[in-house]
């Protein structure tokens, strides 16, 4: 009797460069878990996305969803793809599928530079850069995503050539994203700002959303020391490329507008390759189970797929925030996290040259997966 305690874990390698960066954060798993004495991962892959299109006709087969259900966690590459692109089935619808049977209601985008040294790779002057610091928290189960839809008839005659979507937010919607944000907030230390962000001149569902998130905030952490404010979408999409800055801490907001604001916010810190996501279906505070999607923030990138050369980072960081927050395993997730930063560093000092071409380097993916391997040995 070992003892350990034994995960499932659900891997998706997904479309395009999906697989090659899974490969590299599965190695990075399966390192932590042979040298681990508390726990041991078990990893089983499954097709999802174009794959599963190509080989069961649907993006979310029945046995990759029984297997994501059941699962402690899961682990994702990317979807898509041109060649699936404009057919009726498509890969996203996958996406949305899972995110909605598991009822992955808060995903979570963090924006800020894993070093310093990468700091010359964001598209936005260095000074305006600098110490960029936001977590995205974007509400991922109702709104526009997932209201009635009618799609325009516009092929028969006299048919009314209009479109619905329809956006349903309720206040227990609004209450449990509210919750995760503060608990995320709370996390830091002194609590990270709380910034909520919607289109209340103009929205109901957006008045709803700001008196909720109020109300939860002030009745429910009201005495630790939690600094909210509010915001319109459309002033804070230019705040971020403007002043970023001042929307570090949580920025919190509903479906469509989070899509928005984290794919703006994910490219300050010059690499796509390097972020991480995740997508729960409950707090991450150990107290009852949190099943969640891991994915890089960055898609297929069909153009560079098969060359062994995308970067696997986004992917390594994303298996450290499945430890920490669906396994509960704190120390595992930090090593990975040190071994990468340790990596990156080196680069910065020029011992290794060790960089992937989307950050001017010529190192390939198992090369970058090899040396963080190396450097979380040397931690475990
Ligand atoms: C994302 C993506 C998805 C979304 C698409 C692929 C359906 O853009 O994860 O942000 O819109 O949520
Ligand atoms: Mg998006």
């Amino acid at each position: 009797m070992s003892g350990k305690k034994s995960y499932n874990v659900v891997v998706l390698p997904g479309d395009g460069i999906g697989p090659e960066v899974v490969e590299q954060a599965v190695r990075v798993l399966e390192l932590v878990s042979s040298k681990s004495k508390d726990f041991e991962l078990n990893l089983k892959s499954y097709n999802f996305g174009g794959v599963a299109i190509d080989a069961a006709g649907k993006p979310l087969p029945d046995d990759t969803r029984n297997a994501c259900k059941a699962a402690d966690a899961i682990l994702l590459g990317a979807v898509g793809g041109p060649k699936w692109g404009v057919g009726k089935v498509r890969p996203e619808q996958g996406l949305l599928d899972i995110r909605k049977e598991l009822d992955l209601y808060a995903n979570i985008r963090p924006a800020s530079f894993p070093s310093e040294s990468l700091l010359a790779y964001s598209p936005l002057k260095e000074s305006i850069a600098k110490g960029t610091d936001i977590i995205v928290v974007r509400e991922l189960v109702k709104g526009l995503y997932y209201g009635d839809r009618k799609e325009a008839d516009l092929d028969t005659p006299g048919g009314d050539g209009e479109a619905t979507d329809m956006m349903v937010y309720n206040r227990a919607d609004v209450q449990r994203i509210t919750r995760l944000a503060a608990y995320l907030a709370l996390q830091q230390s002194p609590p990270a700002k709380l910034h909520s962000v919607d289109k209340a001149n103009v929205l109901a569902t957006s008045r709803l959303w700001r008196r909720v998130v109020t109300e939860t905030v002030q009745h429910e952490f009201g005495d630790k020391g939690l600094e909210l404010d509010h915001s319109l979408v459309d002033s804070t999409a230019m705040l971020m490329v403007s002043n970023p800055r001042k929307l570090n801490g949580i920025l919190l907001t509903e479906n469509m507008f989070g899509d928005i604001l984290s794919d703006e916010s994910s490219v300050i810190p010059g690499s796509l390759g390097l972020l991480p996501s995740a997508s729960l279906s409950g707090l991450p505070d150990g107290k009852s189970r949190c099943n969640g999607l891991y994915e890089p923030i960055h898609g297929s990138a069909p153009d560079i797929a098969g060359q062994g050369i995308a970067n696997p980072i986004g992917t390594i960081l994303s298996a450290a925030l499945l430890l920490r927050w669906s396994l509960g395993q704190k120390e595992a997730a930090e090593n990975i996290e040190s071994a990468v930063r340790k990596v990156l560093d080196t680069e910065q000092m020029g011992g290794l040259g060790l960089r992937t071409k989307d950050l001017g380097g010529e190192a390939s993916t198992k090369e970058v997966g090899d040396k963080v391997c190396a450097e979380l040995e040397k931690l475990l």
